[in-house]
């Protein structure tokens, strides 16, 4: 028996989240285990009603699970930001979710935009981290009668910024981002450990050639760890060569670790190749505390109780989400009932079929109970 939260969230978060529970009920009942779950009216609709995003009692009552299974955030009547990091990013600190965990797997059956690439070359993992760099949210705007002075003196650098602001038109803003030691150090080493089990190759992603002190430092704990691991090849590229990569030669990667932002950018572009938005799962996992399974996509608002979203990605999710639980033989089991119904033609519309939401779900929970 496992006790784990669910937070629907906004959009078509609840839809995808009812049929992911569908699916790891059936492989519950396949595979002998109960799922209690605890759910948690957390979202947009409440923030209008209340102004509550998550509030410290909820914070308190999720800190009681060992996993969270998260729909999706984000209103089109909420400035942009509000819920995002009043929520999800709030969810991810406040459990110090460090690990942002994004397979970039091409399923069975799934179609990819890469020409002469198949399952066979698509199939890395993305360990983003998921607490530091510019997501810190170090930062200030400078407008209208305020007085700001930033002076920069660099090698190849000397900026002065002595403003007295007197109107709008007069402006500076700036955000930092910020690596610890400490925190590069433990998302590498969960890479470092991935790769090892995996095919043992490990790839550092930064722009330390112009961000060299935050990505210099990355780059020295990298370098450091990879001698505790002989038995690893790494390499180091930069994120913009990496987005080339990724499409070009997509079968060269096993494992990347990757700071924040970068690995925000490119898990965008690893869900095309893998098939679509709609199917990329994503874990923000705290080892030793409560983690995180959700779709990397967003609410999708306009097609919000239309019946026509992709569960996939949320079902995928779920599979990481039993993983996590340590019931292997289940997580598998989900996603080799979801390439059943890829390769039966049971997918939504953005992958050019005409099941319903609650059409897949059912399939695959099928899919799972038959096998
Ligand atoms: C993601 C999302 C989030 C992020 C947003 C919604 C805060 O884009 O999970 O990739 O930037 O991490
Ligand atoms: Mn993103």
């Amino acid at each position: 028996m496992y006790r784990v939260a669910s937070i629907g969230g906004d959009g078509i978060g609840p839809e995808i989240i009812a049929e992911g529970k569908k699916v790891v009920d059936a492989a519950g009942e396949r595979y002998r285990f109960d799922i209690e779950w605890h759910d948690f009216g957390i979202g947009a609709d409440r923030y209008l009603k209340t102004g509550e995003l998550v509030t410290e009692e909820e914070l308190r009552e999720l800190g009681r699970f060992r996993a969270i299974y998260f729909g999706a955030i984000g209103d089109e009547r909420v400035a942009p930001g509000i819920l995002e990091k009043g929520i999800l990013l709030r969810i991810r600190f406040h459990f110090d979710q460090f690990i942002n965990l994004r397979p970039i797997r091409m399923l069975e059956g799934t179609a990819t935009p890469l020409a002469k690439k198949g399952p066979k070359d698509i199939d890395f993992v993305v360990v983003r981290e998921n607490t530091e760099d510019f997501y810190v949210g170090i930062g200030s705007r400078f407008r209208g009668s305020q007085k700001a002075s930033l002076s920069i003196e660099r090698e190849l650098y000397h900026a002065e910024f002595n403003l007295d602001i007197e109107s709008d038109a007069d402006e500076l803003a700036y955000q930092i981002g910020v690596i610890s030691r400490e925190g590069a150090s433990r998302v590498i080493e969960y890479a470092f450990e991935l790769a090892r089990a995996r095919r043992k190759k490990l790839t550092s992603v930064d722009k330390a050639n112009v961000l060299s002190d935050i990505y210099g430092l990355w780059r020295d704990v990298f370098s450091e760890q990879a001698k505790r691991y002989p038995d690893i090849t790494t390499e180091f590229a930069f994120v913009d060569a990496i987005t080339m990569w990724f499409v070009k030669n997509p079968e060269w990667f096993d494992v990347v670790v990757t700071p924040n932002m970068f690995g925000d950018i490119i898990t965008d572009l690893g869900a095309m190749i893998q098939g679509g938005l709609g199917l990329a799962p994503g874990g923000n996992i705290n080892p030793k505390g409560t983690s995180m399974f959700e779709p990397i996509h967003g609410s999708a608002p306009k097609y919000r109780g239309l019946g026509i979203a992709n569960p996939m990605a949320t079902i995928w999710a779920g599979s990481l989400l039993l993983d996590h639980l340590g019931e292997h033989e289940a997580a598998a089991g989900v996603l080799h009932a979801l390439e059943t119904a890829i390769s039966d033609g049971i997918v939504t519309r953005d992958m050019g079929g005409s099941a319903s939401t609650s059409d897949v779900g059912d399939y695959v929970s099928q899919a799972i109970r038959g096998s």
